[in-house]
């Protein structure tokens, strides 16, 4: 049985840190369904991690789609979430079409779009369809060209309009927020006042889960990790290394050995290479 929101809300209530991450492909996703995470975010960071884009900006809803249903394929358990990418729910009618895709065509069980105030009317009708949504504000990557790449919620304003950010969300009716680079003390006290869960990245232990980019928990960005992420591993350099022994094997005949081919009898093969050396 696949983890529900209704899941997510009891993990919450138990008081049951909620650990996240995002995948991107059929592999990855169950390695992480099968290590047991609830909730896999195909987020639009793919953009940046699994495309080469500089930003979330430039991803289409036709990649979103095709990546998150590899992933679904990949899961048994978890809880899809399918990012919805920039301009793709500017009005309820094109939020409607675009959530209604990732649901229908993707096959994730709940999306995930980011802003507070100004697009909570944009969840409630989505909600009000049948479609969970994950809201997401602090910093908010696909406004990054507006705000810049900075913790959000540092001067008093600016705290006040997160608080209301995520009321409005969770009136709204989402069935969780993601808080991105914000102060911890600030999304301790928002999750201290909300009923849905918070899920951190960049916000401190204070939040109800914490969310981590699958290439910077792994290590396989390795030009960079930000400040918020700890490597659990240093994949990239292990795959450097295997390829590098790869490299050295094909070139020295080790590679491939008697134990990955197959055999033809010595008859038949015998057989064969007569009659081709009469027909030639
Ligand atoms: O796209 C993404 O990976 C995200 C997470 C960082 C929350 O939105």
């Amino acid at each position: 049985m696949r983890t529900t929101i209704r899941d997510i809300q009891m993990m919450r209530d138990r008081g049951e840190r909620i650990p996240m991450i995002t995948a991107y492909d059929y592999t990855s996703a169950q390695i992480a369904d099968r290590a047991g995470i609830p909730i896999i975010l195909v987020g639009d960071s793919l953009g940046m991690v699994v495309l080469g884009h500089q930003s979330t900006v430039p991803v289409t809803l036709d990649e979103m789609i095709h990546h998150t249903r590899a992933v679904v394929r990949g899961t048994q358990k978890a809880l899809v979430v399918g990012d919805l990418p920039f301009l793709t729910y500017t009005s309820p009618e094109q939020a409607i079409q675009s959530a209604g895709r990732m649901l229908q065509e993707a096959g994730a069980q709940a999306v995930k779009l980011e802003g507070g105030v100004h697009v909570a009317p944009i969840i409630a009708r989505l909600v009000t369809l049948g479609i969970p949504v994950m809201g997401h504000i602090g910093f908010t990557p696909q406004s990054v060209n507006q705000i810049g790449l900075r913790v959000q919620g540092k001067r008093a304003n600016e705290a006040q309009q997160l608080i209301a950010d995520a009321l409005a969300v969770q009136e709204a009716g989402a069935f969780a927020l993601v808080l991105e680079l914000v102060p911890a003390e600030l999304a301790q006290a928002i999750t201290e006042r909300l009923r849905i869960p918070t899920i951190g990245i960049g916000a401190g232990a204070g939040c109800s889960g914490q969310v981590q980019v699958w290439h910077d928990l792994l290590g396989l960005y390795s030009d960079f990790l930000p400040r918020h992420a700890r490597r659990y591993a240093e994949l990239a350099k292990t795959i450097a290394d295997a390829l590098s022994q790869y490299v050295h094997d094909v070139r020295n005949g080790l590679f491939p050995g008697p134990e990955h081919s197959s055999r033809i009898d010595s008859a038949e093969l015998a057989a064969a290479l007569s009659n081709i050396d009469q027909t030639t």
